[in-house]
């Protein structure tokens, strides 16, 4: 799928965000090796310590449905940019190569391209036993 396929997905997940207390919704497009997509997006809590980020949502749908082989993910949002937080990118650094794609995008015509190896360089992962 094309960085701008995918965007009009994640751009439509934004609508489907619970975000009461930030008003920054966010939405995510995720794509697997084999081309089925998940989507997410941010869903807040009360107590804020609960809030899941729109990536994480869509990660945890597909491998709660047996996809673990993923290619890129676009994130974007109703007020511009959304970088992925410091939790969401060791969270996809648990499940994805140094080549998987994370797009970032304040519209169609601004669609920004990082690498997992780019956005958390000498990341963290320890080997299952
Ligand atoms: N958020 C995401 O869902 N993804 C990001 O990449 C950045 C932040 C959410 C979490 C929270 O609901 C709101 O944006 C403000 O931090």
């Amino acid at each position: 799928m094309t960085d701008r396929e995918l965007y009009v997905i994640a751009k439509e997940m934004t609508k489907r965000s619970y975000a009461p207390f930030s008003k920054f919704c966010v939405g995510a497009a995720l794509e697997c090796k084999d081309g089925t997509i998940f989507t997410g997006c941010n869903v807040e809590n009360s107590s804020f310590g609960g809030t899941i980020c729109a990536e994480r949502v869509a990660m945890t749908k597909a491998i709660s449905e047996g996809y673990h082989d993923f290619k890129q993910i676009m994130i974007t949002s109703s007020g511009g940019e959304a970088w992925p937080c410091g939790i969401c990118r060791q969270f996809m650094k648990e499940f994805c190569d140094d080549d998987f794609i994370i797009y970032t995008a304040a519209d169609i015509d601004h669609i920004r391209k990082y690498t997992m190896d780019e956005i958390l360089p000498e990341g963290f992962r320890m080997e299952a036993k």
